[in-house]
């Protein structure tokens, strides 16, 4: 039986479950505590989208930490749009301050341009990327993707924080849109 959800007009088929997502986010996890391990990074959530995997990837760190989000938005149903808005700006002093920005899903590349040139002027002292899914078909940038759960293939996905017109992000696994 195939696994499928339906939200609004479209249907949704399972793609990666929850277990295997926990088990990738366990490994960026490890990865980040080992390498920030004499740091005190700033975990840079991007809202909506990224908070569901900011929780799971922050409870499974060890290191010191603290977390700052941001808010921004590119798309518009299941199309990226060339416009990112800044809905609500950054609010922390990043001077000398290692960064980590975590995301649901780097797609274009956009929305990390965007932030890359938005942090440049704070004086931070590193920035690097986790991202919980990327699509390396549609990346645009020659800027480097640091932690990585999942690379996926070039289409519309929802779940764990992926939003298809704001509905689909409490689902625990991920789902694919079904193309009949
Ligand atoms: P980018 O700026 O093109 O990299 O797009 C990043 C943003 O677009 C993400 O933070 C998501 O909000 C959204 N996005 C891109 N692809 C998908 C998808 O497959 N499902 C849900 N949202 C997506
Ligand atoms: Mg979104």
């Amino acid at each position: 039986m195939m696994d499928s959800v339906t939200i609004l007009d479209k249907t949704f088929v399972k793609f990666i479950p929850g277990e295997e997502i926990d088990a990738a986010i366990q490994k960026v996890a490890d990865q980040i505590n080992e390498e920030y391990k004499n740091d005190d990074p700033v975990l840079l959530v991007t809202l909506n989208g990224a908070i569901v995997f900011a929780v799971d990837l922050l409870k499974r760190l060890t290191i010191q930490c603290r977390i700052s989000c941001v808010k921004l938005s590119s798309y518009s149903g299941t199309q990226s749009t060339n416009h990112v808005k800044n809905l609500i700006g950054l609010t922390e002093d990043l001077r000398g301050k290692r960064v980590i920005i975590l995301e649901d899903i780097i797609d274009t590349g956009r929305t990390y341009k965007h932030l890359v040139e938005m942090l440049e002027p704070t004086g931070l002292k590193d920035l690097r990327i986790a991202t919980m899914t990327y699509k390396p078909e549609a990346y645009m940038l020659d800027l480097p993707i640091h932690y990585c759960a999942f690379s996926i293939p070039n289409k519309f996905v929802v779940g764990r924080g992926l939003d298809y017109d704001g509905y689909g992000r409490n689902l625990p696994d991920i789902y694919q849109l079904k193309i009949d």
